[in-house]
C-alpha cells in the first residue's frame, strides 16, 4: 500500500470510528495518536520524503491528525459517563450517591403542621391575593378611613391607577382572605388561610418586611368564645405537646369584639423565665376575637343569625419557638448551610 493509500484509510478509518463506552474510546485514542499508533507513524515517513513532496504531504498528515483529535473528543463527550454507569450496573455493593436533594423549607414544615392540625377538626384550606384592595384588606374589616390602626401595619402600595379607596397594596395580613371567604361562602364556614404578608419595617433580626401568617375563620350559629378558647388549646396541645398551657389577655383589633392576645407557657424555658420570654414564662403566639358583628354584615352575613371566630397567628413565630432560630433573617437568605438542618424533613415539635 502506497503512502497516499495508507493515509486515505485512516482518514476513513477516523471518520467512521465508533465508541460504545469510555474504554473504547482509548482504544481509538492509542491506534491513532498513541506514542506507536497509525497517525503517529506516517509522521516518521514524512521525514524520510523528499524536500518537494513534505510540504504538501505534512500539510495533509496534520490535516489527518486534527481531524483524529476531533473525532476522540465526539466520541468522549458521545460516551461519558457510560463507564460509570456500567460500574454502577454491575456493582450493586458500591455505596450510595450522597448528593443533598433539596428539602423542605422549615416555613414549610411548620405550615404544613398547622394545616394539618386543623384540617384534623374540619377546617378547608383558602387562599387569597398578595396583592390586594383597601376593602379587603382594611374596609371590609373595619378600619375607617384614617384610623391609625392602618398606620400600624406599615403598608406597601403598589403603584398603579387606584388611589385612595381604588389602592392596591401588598396585603398586610391574612385577614383578607376571611372577607373574601364570608363574601362568597354562606356558613358554615370553617377555614384557614395560610400565607404571605407584606409590612413596610426595617429588617433585623427580630421584624421583617415578608413573613407568614395562619389565619383562621369559624362562622355558624352560635359559636362562641368559649369554643375559639377551645380551639386554640387544642391547636397549642397539638403543635407543641400536651404539657402547655394557653392564656388570654384583653387586646384591641378593628375587626373582633372582644378581641384577645393569647399567650402560650414558653416551650423554651418551660415556664421559668428565659430569654425568649422575656423572663416571663409566657410567649405571644396569636390574636383573636370574635367576629365583629359589623364585618359580618360587611360581607354580607346576617350577624343577628351568625356569629363566629377569627384569629391570626406568625408562622415565622411559631418556629422560632420549634426550631429555636434566633434570626428572622435566616428565613429568606436560604443559605444552604440553614436549610440542610431540615433536610430530614422531619417535624420537631
Ligand atoms: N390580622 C392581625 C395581625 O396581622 C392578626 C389577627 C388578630 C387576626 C385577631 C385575626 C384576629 O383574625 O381575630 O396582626
Amino acid at each position: 500500500m502506497s503512502l497516499q493509500e495508507r493515509v486515505a484509510a485512516l482518514e476513513a478509518e477516523v471518520k467512521d470510528a465508533v465508541a460504545a463506552t469510555a474504554e473504547d474510546v482509548e482504544r481509538f485514542r492509542v491506534a491513532m495518536l498513541g506514542r506507536n499508533g497509525k497517525v503517529t507513524a506516517l509522521f516518521d515517513d514524512l521525514k524520510q520524503m523528499p524536500a518537494e513532496e513534505k510540504r504538501a504531504f505534512g500539510q495533509r498528515l496534520n490535516h489527518l491528525k486534527n481531524a483524529a483529535q476531533a473525532r476522540l473528543e465526539e466520541l468522549k463527550a458521545a460516551t461519558a459517563g457510560t463507564a460509570a454507569r456500567e460500574v454502577r450496573a454491575t456493582d450493586p455493593t458500591r455505596p450510595a450517591l450522597t448528593g443533598f436533594p433539596g428539602s423542605l423549607h422549615p416555613i414549610t414544615l411548620v405550615r404544613q403542621r398547622i394545616v394539618e392540625v386543623f384540617s384534623r377538626i374540619g377546617y378547608t384550606v383558602s387562599q387569597g391575593p398578595e396583592v390586594e384592595d383597601d376593602h379587603h384588606n382594611f374596609s371590609a374589616l373595619n378600619f375607617p378611613p384614617d384610623h391609625p390602626a392602618r398606620d400600624m401595619q406599615d403598608t406597601f402600595f403598589v403603584e398603579g391607577p387606584g388611589s385612595g379607596a381604588d389602592a392596591l397594596a401588598l396585603r398586610t395580613h391574612t385577614s383578607s382572605v376571611q372577607v373574601r371567604v364570608m363574601e362568597s361562602t354562606k356558613p358554615p364556614i370553617r377555614t384557614i388561610s395560610p400565607g404571605r404578608v407584606y409590612r413596610n419595617e426595617a429588617i433585623s433580626a427580630r421584624a421583617h418586611c415578608m413573613f407568614h401568617q395562619v389565619e383562621g375563620l369559624y362562622v355558624d350559629k352560635g359559636v362562641s368564645f368559649a369554643e375559639l378558647k377551645g380551639t386554640l388549646d387544642h391547636f397549642a396541645k397539638a403543635m407543641f405537646g400536651p404539657d402547655v398551657a394557653i392564656r388570654m389577655r384583653p387586646s384591641y383589633f378593628p375587626f373582633t369584639e372582644p378581641s384577645a392576645e393569647v399567650d402560650m407557657s414558653c416551650t423554651i424555658c418551660g415556664g421559668a423565665g428565659c430569654n425568649i420570654c422575656k423572663h416571663s414564662g409566657w410567649v405571644e403566639i396569636m390574636g383573636c376575637g370574635m367576629v365583629d358583628p359589623a364585618v359580618l354584615s360587611n360581607c354580607g352575613i346576617d350577624p343577628t343569625v351568625y356569629s363566629g371566630f377569627a384569629f391570626g397567628m406568625g408562622v415565622e413565630r411559631i418556629a422560632q419557638l420549634i426550631y429555636r432560630v434566633p434570626d428572622l433573617r435566616l428565613y429568606w437568605e436560604n443559605d444552604v448551610r440553614f436549610l440542610d438542618q431540615f433536610a430530614s424533613g422531619a417535624f420537631r415539635g
